[in-house]
């Protein structure tokens, strides 16, 4: 079993204190942490950019996790690994016929990439791009907003990606996105996810060392 690594989404932090936000919850034991760009159009809401994630980079050693939910995204990739994007994520459902093309781009770009489906969208959708990835990354909810509840029916989704991961031999994570709390954290390290994304789990709680080492180890 991977190692397991905890993803605060930072669309959840107080933007009027960003550097501090960032500063903290990476002392606070984040691995990753999970950047959700929304441009109105792949997604109906709006968060931030290239620029913001620049200037909170120097905030933080943790590995940045840029979460594209936007349409052509292929057209950002370079603003986001200038702006200090360790690793890249674009949605299936964005990219058409143009996924494994997007996905080696990012690479050469000298960052990791990976690939983001829905939760309607059926894992066999990426099961050839799987070999290219570094993380391949499910959604448990409907991509816009933090704070949103948990589907259930993700579980058996996350079971077969992880079958198609030990298919490829490769050393690829598997991240799960939206609505995980203490209550189902297990549920989904037991389904075979090993890179856990929380949002509001994570910035409503007071003591947030205390909540990503709980979520780390329930
Ligand atoms: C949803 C985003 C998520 C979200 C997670 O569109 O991709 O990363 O911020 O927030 P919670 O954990 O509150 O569902
Ligand atoms: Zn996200």
């Amino acid at each position: 079993m991977k190692k397991i690594k905890i993803a605060p989404s930072f669309l959840s932090a107080d933007f009027s204190k960003a550097g501090v936000e960032m500063e903290q919850i990476t002392l606070n034991g984040a691995d990753f942490v999970h950047l959700d760009v929304m441009d109105g159009s792949f997604v109906k809401n709006i968060s931030f950019g290239p620029k913001f994630i620049k200037e909170i980079r120097p905030y933080s050693k943790a590995i940045f996790d840029v979460h594209l939910m936007i349409v052509n995204p292929w057209n950002y990739i370079k603003q986001f690994a200038d702006a200090g994007a360790d690793i890249i994520t674009v949605h299936y459902e964005a990219c058409g016929d143009k996924l494994a093309e997007t996905l080696k781009a990012i690479k050469d770009l000298g960052v990791k990439c990976g690939v983001v489906i829905n939760p309607d969208t059926p894992v066999e959708k990426i099961a050839d791009v799987v070999e290219l990835c570094d993380m391949i990354l499910l959604m448990s909810v409907y991509p816009g907003f933090g704070g949103q509840k948990f589907i259930p029916d993700v579980l058996p989704k996350i079971e077969q990606a992880r079958k198609l991961i030990e298919k490829s031999g490769k050393d690829i994570d598997l991240e799960i996105d939206g609505g995980i709390t203490k209550e189902n954290v297990k549920l989904v390290k037991d389904a075979g996810a090993n890179v856990i994304v929380a949002g509001s789990t994570v910035f409503n709680e007071k003591d947030r060392a205390k909540i990503i080492k709980d979520l780390r180890e329930i």
